[in-house]
This record gives C-alpha cells, sequence and structure tokens, in this order.
C-alpha cells in the first residue's frame, strides 16, 4: 500500500552542505519519498544527474512518481546501500559531487507500509526493508534466548528495562503483531507522562536488528569517501545516537592524518586524512521546522568534504604526465593538478 508523503528534512541545510551545482553529479543513498532528490535536482539543473537508491521497493515507485519530470537525469536502484561502491561501477556513476544519507524509516514506511515498523498501527512483525531479507522481527522475538533479546534490546534500543523487557517476551511469546507486543513492553515499563512510548526503544532495536543498520551505515560511509571527486561533499542526517556516533566518529577518523593511539612516539598507522570536516557543531532543525514536522525533531546533519591526500596527488600527477607525455618538471606540477581537479569535477 503507497501511503501519504513523507515530509522531507534539513532540505534546505542539506542541499548547502551538498554544494549542489548546475551540472553536478549525485547520489541520494535513501531515496524515500523523493524530497531530497527533487531538492538536488531542482538546483542541479540544467545538466544535473542524480543516482538515488533505496532497499525499499515501495519507495522506488513513489519516487520515480514523484520524480517523472527528472526522469532523464535520474537513475534509481533497488538496493540496499551497503552495496554503493558496486552500484556506481555498475552504472558508471563516479566520480560524484555529493552523497546524501538521510537515515531511518520514512512516513510512508511508519504509516502505511503494514509492515510493523510502528508500534501505533496494528501489523505483522515484520520490520524488514525489502521483503528479499530473510530475519523479521517476528523470527528474533520468538526464537533468539533472553539473554540475546536483552543485549540487543540494551545495546540497539538503549532501554535502561532491557532484561525485564527480555524476560516478559520469553514468557509471553509467540507474538505475530506490532500491538500484542507493544502492550507487553508497556506493561513491563509503565507509561509515564511526558514520556515517549515504552515500546520506542525496544522497537528500534529490532528494526536497527532486522536491518543490520549499524553494520550496512559503516560499511557505507567507507564505500562513499572512495566515490567522491575531490571537494565533493558527504552529507548524513541521522535521527538517533547510535547512528550519529557512527557518522562523527567516522569524520573525525577520516579527517585525521594520523590515528595512532594516543601517546605513540612515532606514527606508524600510515592513515592520511581523506575529508575535512565542514560543521564542526551539528546542524539541528529549527523551531519553526520542529513545528511543521515533529518528526524532524531529533535529525542530526553532519558534512565533511573529500580532500586530496599527498598519496593521491602524487599518483594522480604522476599518471597525469605519462598519459599527456609532460616530463616530470616539477614548477608544471601544480598546474596540471589544478586543471585535473577542474576537469574531475566539471565531469
Ligand atoms: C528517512 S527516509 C528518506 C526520505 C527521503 N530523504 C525523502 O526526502 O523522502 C530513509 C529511507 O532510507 C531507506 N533506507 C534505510 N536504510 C537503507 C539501506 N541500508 N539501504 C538502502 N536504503 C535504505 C529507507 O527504506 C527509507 O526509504
Amino acid at each position: 500500500m503507497l501511503a501519504p508523503a513523507h515530509t522531507p528534512v534539513l532540505v534546505e541545510e542539506a542541499i548547502k552542505a551538498l554544494a549542489v551545482q548546475p551540472g553536478g553529479r549525485y547520489i541520494d543513498c535513501t531515496l524515500g519519498g523523493g524530497g531530497h532528490a527533487a531538492a538536488i535536482l531542482e538546483h542541479s539543473s540544467p545538466g544535473g544527474q542524480l543516482l538515488g537508491i533505496d532497499a525499499d521497493p515501495d519507495a522506488i515507485k513513489v519516487a520515480s512518481s514523484r520524480l517523472e519530470a527528472y526522469s532523464g537525469s535520474t537513475l534509481l536502484v533497488n538496493d540496499n546501500f551497503s552495496n554503493l561502491q558496486a552500484i556506481c561501477y555498475k552504472h558508471d556513476f563516479v566520480p560524484v559531487h555529493g552523497i546524501l544519507f538521510d537515515l531511518g524509516l520514512s512516513s510512508l514506511q511508519l504509516n502505511g507500509s503494514g509492515r510493523g515498523f510502528s508500534f501505533q498501527h496494528r501489523a505483522p512483525l515484520d520490520m524488514r526493508l525489502s521483503p528479499d531479507q530473510e530475519l523479521t522481527a517476528a523470527d528474533i522475538v520468538n526464537t533468539y534466548s533472553e539473554a540475546e533479546l536483552a543485549h540487543l534490546i540494551k545495546t540497539y534500543g538503549e532501554e535502561g528495562y532491557s532484561r525485564r523487557i527480555a524476560r516478559r517476551i520469553v514468557q509471553e511469546r509467540p507474538f505475530k503483531t506490532t500491538i500484542e507486543l507493544a502492550q507487553v513492553i508497556e506493561q513491563v515499563v509503565g507509561r509515564r507522562r511526558h514520556r515517549i512510548h515504552p515500546a520506542t526503544k525496544t522497537f528500534q532495536a529490532l528494526r536497527i536488528t532486522v536491518n543490520q543498520e549499524l553494520e550496512h551505515l559503516e560499511s557505507a560511509l567507507r564505500q562513499a569517501v572512495t566515490l567522491l571527486g575531490f571537494s565533493g561533499r558527504l552529507v548524513v542526517i541521522s535521527y538517533h545516537s547510535l547512528e550519529d556516533r557512527i557518522v562523527k566518529q567516522f569524520m573525525q577518523r577520516e579527517s585525521k592524518d594520523c590515528i595512532c593511539p594516543p601517546g605513540t612516539p612515532n606514527c606508524v598507522c600510515g592513515h592520511a586524512a581523506s575529508l575535512r570536516i565542514l560543521n564542526k557543531r551539528v546542524i539541528t532543525v529549527s523551531f519553526a521546522e520542529f513545528q511543521a514536522n515533529p518528526r524532524s525533531r531529533s535529525a542530526r546533519l553532519r558534512a565533511a568534504e573529500r580532500v586530496i591526500t599527498q598519496d593521491e596527488q602524487y599518483q594522480i600527477v604522476e599518471r597525469l604526465c605519462s598519459a599527456t607525455e609532460v616530463k616530470d618538471n616539477g614548477w608544471r606540477r601544480p598546474i596540471l593538478l589544478q586543471k585535473l581537479r577542474q576537469v574531475f569535477l566539471a565531469s
């Protein structure tokens, strides 16, 4: 079932952070309802190109109808972003000017998918982004041991009552629907005024486990860096602290020339910075956006720019020199490098 539209979050901020330019080439790794993608295409016109990816086939359907006007400049792929590099090479979509991740779920999935992402709608305990995945939320709650359940609810839900919830799940199972599970959790945790629903954290933990969200994010971030042209932008919007921590730590690590443990007398890691962090402080939604779209309240945007490492500079100049048969005259190299950079970002 295709449901009500998703309101994209931090759109202006994302477009600015991506430095979207006419003729640019961009990847939206989390296409959803196509809101960010439409804004990217609008700002990169004329000549812009967009590769949109989503693991959910329903999202691809919704976005392709929304982006119909740009069908000549878009390529939509139904796949997991953990396959980002392979997708880009398959479609010859490298290098790119910017890559966006707007993590989590869309309103389409929460409200109308019937796949059990929300404890507010009765549905089977499924929670798979793609029907091709095997493990469902029902498999987890109905077959995992009490210790395994407690561990995942604590780790991925950051839930203080994880052990008690796990014990009750094991006592009360099997569960078929979201509402049955949410009611049992509510009995364990209790409902306190002005707080999130007692099942929020457990549902988050189940969804993260079913879709291996954190592993896929880590892998996709590493791949994204290799696909960016020089000065290309990586922009990530996350919605909970586990995702945000991964993004923050990834950007911090990739912006350092040395990642040896503190106190190491001489660098032995050989690491070179591939990113420059653009916003030291995380970008959050304005009060006006929060009022218009309360679901945006936890959004946190981080952005970084691809920098060229000295090794890469050297290799590129070497390759260019041999390709153009220019002799190894040191004074010509900076000019060549600048030309190459222009070509790279204009391609
Ligand atoms: C918050 S929504 C994106 C909304 C979108 N930016 C818009 O403007 O409509 C997140 C989307 O990312 C997709 N998604 C989440 N994890 C994914 C993954 N590992 N691979 C591919 N798509 C994923 C979800 O299916 C969902 O459609």
